[in-house]
């Protein structure tokens, strides 16, 4: 679970590179001053680390994006409460003054990032107008929202910010979404990890006292991990570590696997936390784990290009596929899906199919026809390709709702 875990945050560090910077949506406690409070919070809500709890601050940082994405309109605006804010936060007199605009005025959010207008916040321009969200330039402290993309806490005072206004970080989302910070914490669930240059010689101690185990070096801009020889290590290699490599991690069907879920962190203090349940990520390397060998790293790194070959994202009708007489035969209509019978064309179209599915967006698929038509539909005319496609879908329906 442990180095699931790790390629998660390789993951989620990746993504939030490519975002320059977190994008986590919390809702920024009331009173100033907390610091310590949300840091003391922070801290609990990471050493509270089960299964899930690991999970869950995996993806903080996509969170938010996703959200705005997926997310109904309304939904979000609820979650966040953005049409609240000046009820509770103003003193009477000032809410009566303000009543006056306020029926024109809408909330505010403010970007903040080096290239606030980038194409590559588009997404968050449109999600935020969309909601009613008008953006406001950055020299009025009269705003809801702050979407900053940028980690903000060490650029912009945000010690005095009103009950009502919003930030999508939370203090110390830096840390956790960087890589090598948050490897090296030394926490209990965490595999042992050094930090390069700084700990090398405690990782040579290390590595002296368990001959045994193996390591993996990374780096906050590398995606491409391999298990090395201490030998192999670059020692000279800033802003890299060397992490324990867990070599018995939990298997699906004998597949490595790392499962994402988006989570929205609200507030801190008090803390409450969603997860998003329309779209949950399992991802499986391409290759059994067994028998092991470190120089294939299809074995045991899950990342994107694998997830694409992955054959168990393809598996259907697992049920039917171990038993008589598929396990011996796939010549009968109903083995044509299971992976042992896959020919290579068909697999081809599959996995674009399976990419399609997993990048659909808004579109919606009308063929093969979707379950709530499929009445109208003979199979018998259909050719054979066609047959294989519409049967796969129909198999994928009945363990997963987005395929119907
Ligand atoms: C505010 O915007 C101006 C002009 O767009 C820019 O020069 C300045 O750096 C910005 N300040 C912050 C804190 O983002
Ligand atoms: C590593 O970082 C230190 C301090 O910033 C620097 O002096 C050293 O030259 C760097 N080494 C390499 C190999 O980049
Ligand atoms: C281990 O994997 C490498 C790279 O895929 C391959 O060349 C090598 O033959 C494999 N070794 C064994 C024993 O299968």
């Amino acid at each position: 679970m442990t180095d699931k875990r790790k390629e998660g945050t390789k993951k989620t560090d990746d993504r939030s590179k490519a975002e320059d910077g977190a994008n986590s949506l919390n809702a920024k406690p009331s009173s100033s001053g907390n610091h310590r409070r949300l840091q003391e919070d922070r801290a609990s809500l990471f050493d509270l680390r089960t299964t899930s709890g690991q999970i869950l601050f995996i993806v903080v940082t996509v969170a938010a994006v996703v959200l705005v994405q997926c997310l109904p309109n309304d939904s979000l605006k609820s979650l966040l409460n953005l049409q609240l804010p000046r009820q509770h936060c103003k003193p009477e007199v000032q809410f009566v003054e303000k009543k006056v605009v306020s029926h024109e005025s809408r909330p505010k959010y403010w970007v903040f990032g080096r290239n606030p207008t980038g194409g590559h916040l588009l997404h968050v321009h449109n999600v935020l107008q969309r909601l009613g969200i008008d953006q406001t330039s950055n020299d009025t402290t009269d705003w809801d929202l702050l979407w900053a993309h940028d980690y903000p806490f060490r650029k912009l005072n945000l010690q005095r910010m009103k009950r009502h206004q919003l930030v999508n970080h939370f203090p110390g989302s830096g840390y956790i979404t960087n890589k090598v910070d948050l490897s090296t914490t030394k926490l209990q669930y965490i595999p042992a990890a050094f930090k390069l240059p700084a700990e090398m010689t405690q990782f040579r101690e290390y590595a002296k006292t368990n001959p045994h185990k193996q390591f993996v070096q990374k780096h906050n801009q590398h995606r491409h991990i391999q298990i090395k020889r201490t030998d192999e290590i670059d020692f000279s290699n800033n802003d890299t570590f060397i992490q324990e490599f867990i070599d018995d991690p939990l298997l699906v069907d004998g597949y490595k696997f790392d499962i994402g879920v988006y989570t929205v962190i609200t507030s801190i203090d008090p803390l409450r936390v969603y997860i998003y349940k329309g779209d949950i990520l399992f991802r499986y390397c391409p290759v059994p784990y067994h028998p092991f060998n470190a120089s294939d790293v299809d074995k045991y790194i899950v990342d994107t290009e694998a997830m694409l070959t992955s054959l168990k994202n393809l598996a259907t009708a697992a049920n039917l596929c171990s038993e008589l007489p598929c396990t011996e035969s796939c010549a009968p209509v109903e083995c044509q899906l299971c992976s042992t019978c896959l020919e290579e064309h068909d697999i081809d179209d599959l996995q674009r199919a399976y990419r399609e599915h997993m990048n659909r967006g808004d579109m919606k698929r009308i063929f093969p026809v979707p379950k709530s038509d499929q009445h109208r539909v003979d199979y018998e005319l259909l050719s054979a390709k066609n047959q294989f496609m519409s049967k796969w879908f129909e198999e994928k329906c009945k363990v997963d709702q987005s395929y119907c």
